[in-house]
């Protein structure tokens, strides 16, 4: 892989795609040995530049830039000079200026990692930006569900529930259908952006006819941050029309996995027992987070020196 940035999934090849998959798994084994840590990114600094709320892709971020052994600082808005003024370029000159080696950053508008990355000379990670692009959160789905089903070639994936806000289902249809996956979605007619279909995907008039016969459910929390008014139907209709539970599951493959990227809301797009059930992958989603980040940051922070991954995976501090 040759780019400086991560910004997106549409402008990733699908040889770069399976390279950042390929380098995860063995990444992934590093979890189960006594001392989770490499020494690949010793001396690199990772700044992460958040400006909008997040639990597990902050933090997911952090573990896998620590078991590379960088330095890490976070930056949450609500603690940074932007609340007295500062501008964002500003605000990246300042860090750059202290040596930063790579920034990894979300923010409510779509495209300022863009705007970012083009100013600056370090790589930039996007971890979401507004309702465009979750990169990093596509390419850990995608690992998880080959995890699973062993390949994404031919697999039926269903997303389901706020398609036009998620950045997280824009980013999943762009991976899922380069790899070869088929793609169908529901939801609130409201909450269907148009030219959906130009991405490649089937949209479907009912939650069960997305659901039959599918490998993947994939749920969407309702963006409810993002929306206007009057897009979304009361919470109960929600779950009645398109939450998922038992009855509607039954519908998938028998081995079909279930996956939510998280924050999930229990009762209003998935039921207790499906969330935590036995086809539930969003602990898998989770863990797996980790070792693909490690992966991004591995391959855009050692750019001009490489060292094999046999090397980067060998000694262990
Ligand atoms: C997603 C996000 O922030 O885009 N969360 C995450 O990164 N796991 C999805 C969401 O907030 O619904």
């Amino acid at each position: 892989m040759e780019r400086k940035d991560l910004l997106d999934i549409e402008s990733l090849a699908v040889e770069e795609i399976h390279e950042i998959l390929n380098t995860a798994a063995p990444f992934k084994e590093i979890f189960t040995r006594s001392v989770k840590r490499v020494p690949s990114l010793r001396g690199k600094t990772v700044v992460n530049v958040f400006f909008e709320p997040s639990t597990r892709t902050r933090t997911s971020f952090e573990l896998a830039a620590k078991r590379l052994s960088a330095d890490v600082v976070n930056i949450s808005t609500d603690r940074s000079s932007l609340v007295k003024g500062e501008s964002l370029v500003d605000t990246f000159d300042t860090l750059l200026a202290m040596k930063a080696d790579l920034f990894v950053m979300r923010h409510s508008s779509a495209g300022a990692p863009h705007f970012i990355a083009e100013r600056i000379p370090v790589p930039v990670l996007n971890a979401g930006d507004g309702a465009h692009s979750h990169p990093t959160q596509a390419l850990l789905d995608a690992f998880t569900i080959r995890e699973h089903h062993g390949r994404l070639e031919g697999l039926e994936v269903a997303i389901i529930g706020d398609i036009t806000f998620s950045r997280v289902a824009r980013s999943n249809i762009w991976a899922l259908t380069k790899l070869g996956a088929k793609v169908r979605v529901s939801g609130p007619a409201t909450l269907l952006p148009k030219g959906l279909e130009r991405m490649g995907v089937t949209i479907c008039r009912t939650v069960e006819e997305a659901i039959e016969g599918a490998d993947v459910v994939y749920m969407l929390r309702i963006q409810k941050e993002r929306q206007g008014s009057h897009l979304f139907p009361t919470i109960r209709e929600y779950y009645q029309l398109f939450g998922l539970n038992a009855e509607r599951l039954k519908l998938a493959k028998p081995d079909a996995i279930v996956m939510h990227p998280g924050p999930i809301n229990r009762g209003v797009e998935i039921s207790d027992d499906i969330a935590d059930g036995p086809q539930s992958r969003i602990h898998d989603q989770v863990t797996n987070g980790v070792a693909v980040r490690m992966a991004v940051l591995f391959l855009l922070a050692t750019q001009q020196k490489k060292p094999s991954l046999d090397e980067a995976l060998a000694a262990t501090e």
